[in-house]
């Protein structure tokens, strides 16, 4: 009986769960009371196990929740990404790492900060160069918080008919009022493009600036974060309607180390190779290409039913991928 139980899970309305309880109560009833008891233990941990494991699943919208969608033709403003695909494991030198954090921390603070007229920083820009992790600090933002992921589409927003994008536009800011998430502009250098190219282009001009605007007065419980390649390029109009601007940065010697340890973390790795040398020839590597010589490295092992990553692994997808770094 006891490992039938252990292996009972569900929600403590599911049929299964009711079964058992009735189950409980007739040994108790026939005087089995520590059996009973002991029954009823394993039942308990097991409905809470599946229920907090539903709840890690499921920071999504509340129920009953519709993305805005575009009224031509009926396409979704923005794309919520689950959890389960969130990037969040990082590698971040110490002084960001400690800023992306105090954002975390201050929104899980939002209440106790409110008590004293304060507001956690709630508008983000991220800024540095490609495949360093801007995208994915994000993702990382909304996992460590457990708060829904949103990322705006742009391709569904701009619309060619007349005033229709900023309809979109306010559609979507407006739907942000009513649940807490995480929304990204990612590669908001678009405004700036726009902005510097001169021209009137009608409609994408006025997309900005409406953007501008909306990010101006945004009153969501949520976060926003915002990403761009071109620090140079954005300006200060648009810098200046953000909480916090932190640049993410190429990895150093030492981030590239634990880049590649990490990636290498679920295979073995001989114990002879020298990381700070590997590193120091990988100087100027994106955080995106790192884990790809790491990856390579890993793949060339198996391929060749080597069970361990050697040096020379490391060496070759070095070499083969050194033509990338920019
Ligand atoms: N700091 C990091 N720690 C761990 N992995 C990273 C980091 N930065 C980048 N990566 C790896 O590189 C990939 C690309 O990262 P991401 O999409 O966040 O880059 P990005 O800065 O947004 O680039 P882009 O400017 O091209 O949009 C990630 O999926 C991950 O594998
Ligand atoms: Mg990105």
């Amino acid at each position: 009986m006891i490992r039938l139980f252990r292996s009972i899970e569900g929600d403590l309305d599911d049929d299964i769960i009711k079964v058992a309880d009735k189950i409980i109560e007739d040994e108790k009833q026939k005087g089995h009371v520590k059996l009973a008891d002991r029954l009823k233990g394993i039942l308990e941990r097991n409905v809470t196990a599946h229920k907090s494991f539903q709840k890690k699943l499921k920071p999504l919208l509340p129920e009953g929740t519709v993305i805005p969608t575009d009224k031509r033709n009926n396409i979704p403003l923005a794309l919520l990404i689950e959890r389960d695909n969130l990037r969040h494991e990082m590698v971040l030198p110490k002084l960001v790492e400690t800023k992306i954090q105090r954002i975390e921390k201050e929104y899980v603070a939002r209440e106790r900060l409110a008590h004293f007229g304060l507001r956690p920083r709630q508008k983000i820009l991220f800024y540095g160069s490609p495949g360093c992790g801007k995208s994915m600090s994000a993702e990382r933002i909304a996992w460590n918080i457990g708060l829904p992921f949103l990322k705006v589409r742009f391709e569904a927003i701009i619309s060619s008919y007349l005033g229709e994008s900023a309809t979109n536009l306010k559609k979507l800011f407006e739907s942000l009022k009513s649940y807490p998430c995480v929304l990204l502009l990612d590669e908001f250098d678009f405004i700036a493009k726009a902005r510097s190219s001169g021209q009137d282009v009608g409609e994408m001009h006025r997309v900005v600036n409406i953007l501008l605007n909306l990010l101006e007065d945004y009153e969501a419980p949520g976060l926003l974060i915002a990403t761009t390649n071109l620090e140079g390029t954005l300006d200060k109009a648009s810098f200046r309607r953000f909480d916090d601007i932190i640049e993410i940065p190429k990895p150093g010697k030492e981030e590239i180390v634990r880049l590649l340890r990490t990636t290498l973390s679920s295979i073995k790795v001989s114990k002879i190779i020298i990381w700070g040398e590997i590193a120091t020839k990988m100087k100027g590597f994106s955080a995106a290409l790192v884990v790809k010589v790491a990856n390579d490295a890993a793949k060339t092992a198996v391929i060749h039913n080597q069970k361990i990553v050697e040096k020379e692994h490391l060496l070759k997808a070095f070499s083969e991928n050194v033509k990338y770094n920019k």
